[in-house]
């Protein structure tokens, strides 16, 4: 027997499995996300599909038409979150070729090198504090897909973004917040407040389905940000 919601056609037993999927996503904190993290590597690609998860594709085709697709393969990009590498292989699509990858899990970053997208691939737990192995104004280009949501990346972590990002770069990621637990407006204004960067645009992009709205499309931001 299958559900027709809002135009989404999902079966039953790929509803069961997502429900059990995001109950564990849900019940999450911030001590427990990466362990979390570790068990989805072999199911991720099936989750996404079913959930229609693919904003990766948007944010590396907004960033090739912003740089006028001129010059990107010089463009230095860290992919903070990279998880199993789709949006370095959506960033190679699009002609970028200068990627290095963040994770915590040592599974996704596993599955990341696999796709050959990327030079370095730190394993690092992303805070607001400066991270191992990254020096100030290293980047061209901060990006993020799917990590600023709640129990992912805080948002204070765009100071950090921030400061690996060298001055006139960019910094460019989604962040979706349907529940109004991440405060990310006054985090951005701190940021703009304090001269580290000024915002390019922000923009209400399609995110992927939410069960628990019956299978709906809810949204995301894509941001933008000019590093000063
Ligand atoms: C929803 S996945 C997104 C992965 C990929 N960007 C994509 O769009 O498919 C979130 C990723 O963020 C990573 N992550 C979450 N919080 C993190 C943190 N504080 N530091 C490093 N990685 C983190 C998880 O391990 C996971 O791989």
């Amino acid at each position: 027997m299958e559900n027709s919601t809002n135009g989404h056609v999902v079966s039953e037993e790929d509803k069961k499995f997502i429900f059990d999927y995001l109950n564990k996503l849900y019940s999450a904190n911030t001590e427990t996300i990466s362990e979390v993290y570790s068990g989805f590597a072999s199911v991720y690609d099936k989750a996404n599909a079913i959930l229609k998860y693919e904003p990766f594709k948007g944010l590396a085709k907004d960033l090739a038409v912003f740089f006028e697709h001129k010059n990107l393969e010089n463009k230095k990009i860290l992919d903070v979150g990279c998880g199993s590498g789709n949006l370095g292989k959506s960033l190679v699509k699009e002609g970028f070729k200068n990627i290095d990858g963040l994770d915590m899990s040592d599974k996704f970053l596993e599955m990341a090198e696999e796709t050959k997208c990327y030079g370095k691939l730190f394993k690092v737990l992303f805070t607001s504090n400066p991270t191992p192995g990254i020096k100030d104004n290293s980047y061209d280009v901060a990006i993020s897909a799917g990590c600023y949501l709640a129990c992912h990346l805080p948002m204070d972590t765009i100071f950090e973004l921030a400061r690996i990002v060298k001055p006139g770069g960019y910094i460019h990621y989604t962040v979706s917040d349907p529940n109004d637990k991440m405060d990310f407006m006054y985090w951005q204004g701190k940021l703009m407040k304090e001269k580290k960067a000024e915002l390019i645009y922000m923009k209400k992009e399609p995110y992927r389905l939410e069960p628990t709205k019956n299978f709906e499309e809810v949204h995301c931001y894509y941001v933008m940000f000019k590093v000063l």
